[in-house]
């Protein structure tokens, strides 16, 4: 954390659509763990597209930002409709992402091929996510800036969310991390979240350089935090 902003001076609250440009700067500045290797240095606008698109214009609803005077320092995204999530995640990629990748709207496209190539690598040798969405039909995102980490913000995120999702009635959450994460996981644990599945990720040895596994958390939503 910044040492001059206790965390009592950023707010926790709903995101509007004036928050959008910088939910997309924080995806991007802590995507792959805020590391962005060079093998992974593609065009931020495509990345923010494939990181935040759906949420910030299918589910706004269900983004929640950390706010620092007026400026967005980290976010807990996700979708509570899982179908709906699938059906229009499809429809962006053909009709916003796709075509602005044959309109050269994205810079060194070029850059991504070989992420691609270990995508579907990956997808062929069946590496995918579990079917989750009838026990755990919620999923999330959670980003903060790295001089933000590490004071009590992720969890505000956190508590704020999972009391949105207990009072849609939702019963389950899951999401995915990787297993070299180990903030993450270690604060995924702690909020109650225990790992359900983990599969090699050949797309993530590429992007890391060494073998990483995909891992999967889930939680049941207790009757306490239904009711809050
Ligand atoms: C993971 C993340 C959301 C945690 O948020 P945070 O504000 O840093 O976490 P908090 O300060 O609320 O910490 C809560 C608990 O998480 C765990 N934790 C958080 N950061 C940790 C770290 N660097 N090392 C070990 N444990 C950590 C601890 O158990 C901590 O409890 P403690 O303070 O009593 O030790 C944040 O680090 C982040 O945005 N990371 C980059 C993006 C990312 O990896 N997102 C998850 C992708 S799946």
């Amino acid at each position: 954390m910044n040492l001059q902003t206790p965390s009592s001076h950023i707010s926790i609250r709903k995101f509007t659509l004036g928050d959008a440009r910088r939910v997309r700067e924080v995806a991007c500045n802590t995507a792959f763990q805020g590391a962005m290797p060079k093998r992974t240095r593609i065009d931020k606008n495509l990345l923010a597209d494939i990181l935040t698109l759906y949420y910030t214009r299918f589910e706004p609803e269900s983004i929640i930002v950390a706010d620092l005077n007026g400026i967005v320092v980290g976010y807990i995204m996700g979708s509570l409709k899982p179908r709906r999530f699938r059906k229009k995640t499809f429809q962006l990629f053909l009709s916003t992402i796709l075509a602005k990748f044959v309109c050269g709207r994205y810079k060194k496209i070029f850059q991504i091929f070989p992420l691609l190539l270990f995508v579907i690598f990956g997808l062929m040798k069946g590496e995918r996510d579990p079917k989750t969405e009838d026990e755990y039909p919620a999923h999330l995102h959670i980003n903060i800036e790295k001089e933000y980490q590490k004071s009590g913000l992720g969890s505000k995120l956190m508590s704020a969310w999972i009391q949105y999702v207990g009072e849609k009635h939702i019963h389950g959450i899951y999401l995915s991390t990787i297993s070299t994460n180990k903030k993450a996981i270690e604060f995924f644990k702690k909020w109650g979240f225990r790992l359900f599945y983990r599969y090699k990720s050949t797309f993530w040895s590429f992007v890391s350089g060494k073998h990483v596994c995909v891992e999967i958390f889930v939680k049941k939503l207790s009757l306490h935090e239904k009711q809050n």
